[in-house]
């Protein structure tokens, strides 16, 4: 799968296990920074780069991280098409997908372990979208926000 990845200071630490996580795993993997830690950076500066490359399709899914994943999630749904989730559990990291074809995982790294997040990371990317006509529905009520914003 076409993934990109993103992260700030908050998020850098666990971006650098993610990345070699996904690669190992037969990814392909854009990172769109940060590329260095600094603490002074910016969340919106990485998160919006990536959150158009999933609305645009250039990557099938994102995976986005900053220190609580709150900022991540807030940023990427401000760009149409993208559906970005804070998600902490199992359950939430696939049903997202399943119900509300979530496209954009925000992590926290300083919330979320290594090992949780990989756990988290590989029920998103092995969940696919039901295509369940209440789904869709309420999918396209969503869309139809975005087109009248
Ligand atoms: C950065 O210190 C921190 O505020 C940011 O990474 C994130 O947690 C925002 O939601």
């Amino acid at each position: 799968m076409k993934i990109g990845i993103a992260a700030d200071h908050g998020g850098y630490a666990l971006k650098e296990i993610i990345l070699p996580f996904l690669k190992e795993h037969g990814h392909t993997v854009t990172d769109f920074g940060a590329y260095s830690l600094n603490n002074q950076d910016d969340y919106p500066d990485y998160i919006v780069p990536l959150a158009r490359a999933v609305a645009s399709q250039e990557v099938e899914r994102g995976i986005a991280v900053c220190g609580s994943g709150v900022g991540a999630a807030i940023v990427a749904n401000k760009i149409a098409g993208v559906r970005a989730a804070l998600i902490n559990d199992h359950f939430s990291a696939h049903q997202g997908v399943e119900d509300d074809d979530m496209n954009l995982l925000c992590l926290g790294g300083r919330v979320t372990g290594n090992m949780a997040a990989k756990d988290l990371i590989v029920a998103y990317l092995n969940a696919t979208f039901t295509g369940a006509e209440r789904h869709l529905r309420r999918l396209q009520k969503v869309q139809q926000l975005e087109q009248n914003h």
